[in-house]
C-alpha cells in the first residue's frame, strides 16, 4: 500500500469504517420505517434474503474494484479498462458514483441536523431553558444551523485522512452506537405494549412476500444500506491491505449492517406499540403503521414525553444514536469526492475537503430553503435512480469488462484457496448475469 495515499491500519479498522458507512439513518430510520409500511416481518425476511444474495455480491464487486485499482473510483476502473471506449465508460460510472455520493450527502446532512437538534432538546429542558421547543420545531434557521454544524463535523474528520480521521472515529463511535442501541432495546421491551410490537415485527405474513412493491422497497433499502453505487465502497476497498481476505471481510460487514438494521427494528417497532399503550396514535387513516418522518419526529418523541424525566434520557440517547450513525456514514460520502480531487487534481487533502464540503453545504442550503420540493427531489434522484444504475454498471464492469483471471488473482492475494471455494463457483455468475438483471428489473418496475 502506498504510503502517500494512506489506508486502514488494521482489519478491525476497515470493518468499523465500512460498517460505519453502511450503518446509518438507513438502518435505524429507513429499515424500521419500511418494515412498518410493508407489513412487518414479511419485509424483514425478504430484506435478509436480498441483502445476502443481491447486495453482498454487488458490494464485493465494488470492494474488489477499489482494492485492485488502489485509487479513487475513476482511476481504479480505468486501470481495468483496455480500450478507449472502456475508459470513457469507466469515467462515467466512477464519476457518476462520486456525484451520487455528493448528492446523498447534501440531503443526508439535513436529516442528520434534525437528529442533532432533537438530541439537544432534552438537554435544554434539563437546563430549564425556555427555548427547548425551538429545537424540535421546523424553522429555516434551525435547519441551516444544524446542517452546517453537522457538515463541519464531517469535514473535520475527513480532513485528518483515512487512518487518523475515518478509522479513528469509526473505531470510537461504532461501539458507542451498539451499546446505545442494545441498552435502548432492553429498556423498551420491558414496557407495556412492547410484546404486541415484537409480535408484529417477528411474525411474517407470508402472503405478502412476493408483492412487487415489497420486493422493490427491500432491494432499494439493501442497496442504500450497503452504500452501493456511490463510489464509497470502491474507495474504502482501495484502502484495504492486499493481505486481507476480501470475501470474509465483505461478508462480515454485510452481517453487521443487516444485524444492526434488524436490531433497530427491534427497538423502533416495539417502541411504537408502547407509545400506543400510552395513548399515542400509531396507525394512519388507511390502517397502516405510521412511517416516514412522522414516526421518528412525532410518534417517538410523544413516547419519550410520556415517560416523564426518564424520557429525557431515553430521547437524548435515541437521537445521539441517530446522530452517530449519520456521522460515520456521512464521512464515507465525503471521502468519495475528496479522494478524487486529491488523486486526480493533486489538491492537498485539507483544501479539497474544505472546498468540497462547503460546496455540498451550499447544496444543502438550497435544499433547506426549498425544503418541500427539493428534499424529496434530490433524495429520489440520488437513491432511486443514481444508486441502482451505478451499482448495476459496476457489476457489468466487473462481470463483462474485467478479465476473470485478473479478478481471481486479485482475490487470491488475501485468500489463496478461493478457486475451490463456493464463493468462486457462484459469485462470478452472479455479478455477470443475476445482479445486473435483477437490479434492472426492479429498477424498471419502480418507474
Ligand atoms: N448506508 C448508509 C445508511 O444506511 C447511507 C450511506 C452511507 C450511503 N454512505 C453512503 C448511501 C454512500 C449511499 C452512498 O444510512
Amino acid at each position: 500500500m502506498s504510503v502517500s495515499r494512506g489506508g486502514f491500519s488494521s482489519r478491525i479498522g476497515f470493518i468499523m469504517a465500512a460498517a460505519g458507512s453502511a450503518v446509518g439513518l438507513g438502518n435505524i430510520w429507513g429499515f424500521p420505517t419500511q418494515t412498518a409500511s410493508n407489513g412487518g416481518a414479511a419485509f424483514v425476511l425478504v430484506y435478509l434474503v436480498l441483502a445476502f444474495f443481491l447486495a453482498y455480491p454487488a458490494f464485493m464487486a465494488e470492494l474488489l474494484i477499489g482494492r485492485f485499482g488502489q485509487a479513487n473510483a475513476v482511476t481504479s476502473m480505468q486501470k481495468m479498462s483496455r480500450t478507449a471506449a472502456q475508459k470513457k465508460f469507466a469515467f462515467f460510472v466512477g464519476f457518476g458514483g462520486i456525484i451520487c455520493a455528493a448528492l446523498i450527502l447534501s440531503f443526508y446532512g439535513v436529516f442528520a441536523g434534525w437528529m442533532m437538534s432533537f438530541a439537544i432538546e432534552p438537554i435544554a429542558i434539563l437546563l430549564g431553558s425556555d427555548s427547548a421547543q425551538w429545537f424540535v420545531s421546523q424553522s429555516i434557521f434551525r435547519n441551516l444551523l444544524f446542517t452546517t454544524l453537522f457538515m463541519f463535523l464531517t469535514i473535520f474528520i475527513i480532513r485528518s485522512g483515512v487512518e487518523n480521521g475515518i478509522e479513528k472515529w469509526s473505531k470510537r463511535l461504532m461501539p458507542v452506537l451498539i451499546v446505545l442501541l442494545v441498552s435502548l432495546i432492553i429498556y423498551v421491551v420491558t414496557l407495556d405494549g412492547a410484546a404486541e410490537g415484537l409480535n408484529a415485527y417477528l411474525n411474517p405474513d407470508f402472503s405478502r412476500i412476493f408483492e412487487p412493491d415489497l420486493l422493490i422497497s427491500a432491494m432499494g433499502q439493501a442497496f442504500f444500506s450497503l452504500s452501493l453505487g456511490t463510489s464509497v465502497m470502491i474507495i474504502y476497498g482501495s484502502y484495504i491491505s492486499k493481505e486481507e481476505n476480501l470475501v470474509t471481510l465483505g461478508a462480515q460487514v454485510t452481517l453487521i449492517d443487516v444485524s444492526i438494521a434488524f436490531l433497530a427494528g427491534l427497538l423502533v417497532i416495539p417502541a411504537m406499540y408502547v407509545a400506543q399503550a400510552q395513548g399515542v396514535v400509531i396507525f394512519a387513516e388507511d390502517g397502516s403503521l405510521i412511517s416516514g418522518s412522522s414516526l421518528i419526529f412525532t410518534v417517538l418523541p410523544a413516547l419519550f414525553d410520556s415517560m416523564g424525566s426518564m424520557g429525557l434520557f431515553v430521547g437524548f440517547a435515541f437521537f445521539i444514536l441517530m446522530s452517530i450513525a449519520a456521522l460515520t456514514s456521512s464521512i464515507s460520502m465525503l471521502e468519495g469526492p475528496v479522494s478524487y480531487a486529491v488523486e486526480r487534481h493533486d489538491m492537498p487533502r485539507s483544501k479539497a475537503t474544505l472546498l468540497i464540503g462547503l460546496g455540498i453545504l451550499v447544496l444543502s442550503t438550497i435544499i433547506v430553503l426549498n425544503i418541500s420540493f427539493m428534499l424529496d427531489f434530490v433524495a429520489t434522484l440520488a437513491t432511486q435512480y443514481g444508486q441502482p444504475i451505478i451499482a448495476m454498471l459496476c457489476c457489468i464492469f466487473v462481470g463483462w469488462i474485467w478479465h476473470r483471471n485478473e479478478i481471481l488473482t486479485e482475490i487470491k492475494k488475501g485468500y489463496g484457496e478461493v478457486e475451490n471455494s463456493l464463493f468462486w463457483k457462484i459469485w462470478p455468475i452472479y455479478t455477470k448475469f443475476i445482479c445486473p438483471t435483477a437490479i434492472g428489473v426492479v429498477f424498471i418496475h419502480s418507474l
